[in-house]
This record gives C-alpha cells, structure tokens and sequence, in this order.
C-alpha cells in the first residue's frame, strides 16, 4: 500500500488563459502527516484544494490520491472537506441535528456530537450559528465519513480564541491517525502543528518544515 496520499506532478491551472495561477507545481503528502498550506490572498490555494478534490480540471499535471490516479479514483469517502465557511454561510437550510443526519450513518452521529460538542446546537438553524459554531458543524459534516484524509480551507477564520483553542485540539487530536491537510493564514496554529508547509505564491512555491519557515516568509509574503 502506498504511503503516498496525495501526489500532484506538474500540476498547471489558469481560471482564464492569460492568467496564470498554478504553473508546474509538484508535491507530496505522506500518510500521517499535518500538512500545512500557506500563501498570499489569491495564491491559489482554495483552488489548489478544489483540484485535489475532483471539482477543477488541471490544464495538465497529474494528481494522484491513495496511489490511483484521480481520473479513476472514486473512494471519496475517504476524503473529508471544510471548505472556506464564508463560501457556505448561507448554504444549508434545516438545523443542525437534521443536516447530520442527513450525512452521516446513525451510528456515527452521536460520536460526532459528543465528540465536538455540539449538543447545544442541535435543534438551531445553521443559517442562525456563530461564525465558530458553523465552523464546528462543517468539520462534522467532515467527518461523517470518517475520513482518512481531511482537507480543511481557511478553519480559523473569524474564531475567537476558545473557538480557536477548540478546533486546534480537536485538529491535533484527529491527525493522531489520519492524514490533515489545511490551508491557514493562521501562521502561528500552522508553524505549532504542521509536519512540513507548502508555501504557495507562484512562481515562489516551496515546501518546508517548520523550522525553516523564517527563510521564507520574505519571499513567500514579499516581507521586508
Ligand atoms: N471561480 C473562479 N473564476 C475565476 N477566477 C477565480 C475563481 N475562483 C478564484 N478565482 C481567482 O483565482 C485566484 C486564486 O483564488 P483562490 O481562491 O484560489 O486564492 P486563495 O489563495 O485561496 O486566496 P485567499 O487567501 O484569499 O482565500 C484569485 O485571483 C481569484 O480571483
Ligand atoms: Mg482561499
């Protein structure tokens, strides 16, 4: 079985033929790791997530997940998503406790609810949730899969800091024993918990671990 959970070869994506945005971008990610995702507004990195997902085509490039090319992998249960919450705030009708049911098998409902709190939102409608509790609700949605990979975009935005200190946890208890992938312009929550760091912001495109951040940043952010 292949270690390799995510594996992206010359990956070249443009929204618009003149613009350029992902050009000749190669990485991995291993199984087990906390793999960071860090860049520039517009970077590309919401979109470099919804490539890995299957919801954009490449221009050319190839992505592999689990080893099988993604034109003909179709475990997507395996894979969860949070995506950026202000692209969703508005998406669900229905309250909490009905939209898990509506995703997840009954058994693992009630994990996922003790497991991330969520008692007390139940019977509220999402479209009604803070901005924190909607984020804990898409990681449940997330995980009703039980996922071996999970992707999340942007999960700190907007938190205050118990929400924050909330996530985190639940974060680092999950990578425990699947692979994490999250893209944050949280510099701090990344450099604390990932294993290595994507820093995107093509052309400059680098991967590091974390105690080689400093080096970057400059280039990365165009810091002086
Ligand atoms: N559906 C779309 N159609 C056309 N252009 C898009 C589309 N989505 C994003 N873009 C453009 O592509 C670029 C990258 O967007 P993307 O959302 O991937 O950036 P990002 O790195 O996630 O930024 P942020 O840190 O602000 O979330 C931006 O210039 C954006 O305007
Ligand atoms: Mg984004």
């Amino acid at each position: 079985m292949s270690d390799k959970v995510i594996e992206v070869k010359g990956l070249r994506f443009r929204y618009r033929v003149e613009e350029p945005l992902i050009e000749d971008l190669s990485f991995e990610v291993f199984r087990g790791e906390f793999f960071g995702i860090l860049g520039p507004n517009g970077a590309g990195k919401s979109t470099l997530l919804r490539l890995i997902l299957g919801f954009l085509k490449p221009l050319s490039g190839e992505i592999k997940l689990f080893g099988e090319s993604i034109d003909r992998f179709f475990q997507w249960g395996r894979i969860g998503y949070v995506p950026q919450r202000f692209s969703v705030e508005r998406a669900f009708t229905g309250n909490v406790g009905e939209l898990l049911k509506a995703v997840a098998p009954k058994e693992r409902v009630g994990w996922i609810i003790a497991f991330l709190h969520l008692e007390n939102l139940l019977k509220k409608p999402f479209v009604k949730l803070s901005g924190g509790e909607q984020q804990k609700v898409l990681l449940a949605m997330a995980l009703t899969t039980n996922p071996d990979l999970l992707v999340l975009d942007e999960p700190m935005t907007g938190l205050d800091i118990h929400a924050q200190e909330h996530i985190q946890q639940v974060l680092k208890d999950l990578s425990k024993d699947r692979t994490v992938v999250v893209v944050s312009h949280d510099v701090g929550f990344v450099l604390k918990n990932a294993t290595r760091i994507l820093c995107l912001g093509m052309p400059y495109c680098k991967v590091v671990e974390p105690g080689d951040i400093r080096g970057v940043m400059k280039d990365l952010f165009g810091l002086h």
